[in-house]
């Protein structure tokens, strides 16, 4: 039986360990156990998607919590090698490129425990990013790489990682998109309960620390939103680091700015699908407004996901001035021509079950 610990602990990672964990459910051979490390610990930010996915209960969690970067990993660090130590896994399995995952791949890496890293590949090319610092690290201590896009296998060449440690799988986030899809139907009362009529509103989502720590950037999304929303109601829920920041600033709801908690994942999909258009800093939500076909206006001057830029379903909207994110989004709302093609690029929805295999199989 070969044992594979998986390191969570922010957000994202919730969603698409909810389908590799259940892939290695299914898969005869293998023992996971899951350590989620505390950096996220809202219940909505944490619990609420472990119930409503399906998640495995983590057989630990570490409690790291909030602190500076290095403070906060270095915690992280300390308490996985000693969970690594215990635990002896065959290998390590670590997601996208959260602090939790730089912490998880380096303490894996130091004790010579072999080191999968899922989304692996993918590049801003800008090292101001504290998550492009996690996911450039991480690729380069793993053995094994699941690259969710052939952009991200490109990435991974040209960077010197040997063709045989690469595998392209396709996106897990697609694969939950497709599994959860009827259950958010069912179960999600977004719309009513927020008085959303569907297709007739924005959804905005902005935490990026280059966005909520600059207070010029932030004033610039949110004096657009405000404005947009006189005119079409804008939701955004807001993630708790963007809520210090708009307190700081002093921002407030205004007439159809409509701001409220983070949503679980189920009431996000409902409300990520009916959405006229979608406005984030996310990568999650970027991938989510095209697997739903909605409009992506990314409050960012790069993206990741440059698949989605020449599809031409997502645009780049550089958060420069309010008056030049209005003008962009106001566009997009307006004059958005769909692209006639839209093409499969994040895989078959079988992501997981590929990476399950390799795991198996490595
Ligand atoms: C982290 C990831 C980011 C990812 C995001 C997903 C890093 C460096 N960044 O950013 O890549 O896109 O998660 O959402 O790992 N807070 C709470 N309650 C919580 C969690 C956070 O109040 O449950 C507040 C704290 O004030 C904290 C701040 O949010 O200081 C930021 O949290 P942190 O986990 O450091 O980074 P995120 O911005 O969430
Ligand atoms: N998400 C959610 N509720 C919210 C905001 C986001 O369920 O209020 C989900 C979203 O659908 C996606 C994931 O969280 O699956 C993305 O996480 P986030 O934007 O925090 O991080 P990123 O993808 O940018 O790392």
């Amino acid at each position: 039986m070969k044992k594979v610990l998986s390191v969570v602990g922010a957000r994202p990672q919730f969603v698409k360990a909810a389908m590799v964990s259940r892939a290695l459910g299914a898969t005869r051979g293998i023992a996971e156990v899951l350590v989620h490390t505390g950096q996220h610990y809202d219940r909505n930010m944490s619990a609420v998607f472990f119930r409503e996915l399906g998640v495995p209960r983590p057989r630990l969690n570490l409690g790291i919590g909030s602190a500076a970067h290095g403070a906060q990993t270095g915690r992280m660090l300390e308490a996985l090698e000693r969970a690594m130590m215990r635990e002896r896994p065959h290998r390590v399995l670590v997601y996208g490129d959260t602090n939790s995952t730089l912490a998880g791949a380096l303490a894996a890496a130091k004790l010579r425990i072999p080191v999968a890293h899922v989304e692996a590949g993918l590049r801003s090319f800008d090292r101001s990013m504290p998550e492009e610092v996690n996911r450039v690290a991480a690729d380069h201590v793993s053995d094994l790489l699941f690259a969710p896009t052939s952009a991200a296998v490109a990435n991974l060449r040209g960077e010197g990682v040997a063709a045989r440690r690469i595998m392209l799988t396709g996106d897990v986030m697609f694969d939950a998109a497709l599994f959860y899809a009827e259950r958010a139907e069912r179960r999600s009362t977004a719309l009513a309960r927020l008085g959303l009529a569907r297709g007739h509103y924005v959804l905005a989502t902005v935490h990026r620390a280059g966005n909520t720590d600059e207070p010029r950037r932030l004033a610039a999304i949110f004096g657009a939103l405000a404005r947009l929303a006189t005119e079409c109601p804008v939701l955004v829920p807001v993630h708790p680091r963007t809520r210090a920041a708009l307190a700081r600033a002093g921002v407030r709801e205004s007439p159809g700015l409509i701001l409220v908690e983070p949503v679980g994942y189920l009431d996000m999909v409902m409300l990520e699908k009916n959405a006229r258009l979608i406005a984030t800093d996310s990568g999650g939500v970027q991938k989510e407004a095209y697997f739903h076909r909605v409009p992506c206006a990314t409050l960012r001057e790069r993206t990741e996901w440059v698949e989605l830029v020449r599809a031409g379903w997502n645009r780049l909207v550089p958060p420069v001035s309010a008056a030049r994110v209005h003008r962009d989004l106001r566009r997009m709302l307006t004059d958005f021509r769909r692209p006639a093609a839209a093409p499969g690029l994040y895989g078959a929805g079988d992501a997981a079950r590929r990476i399950a295999a390799a795991l198996r199989a490595r």
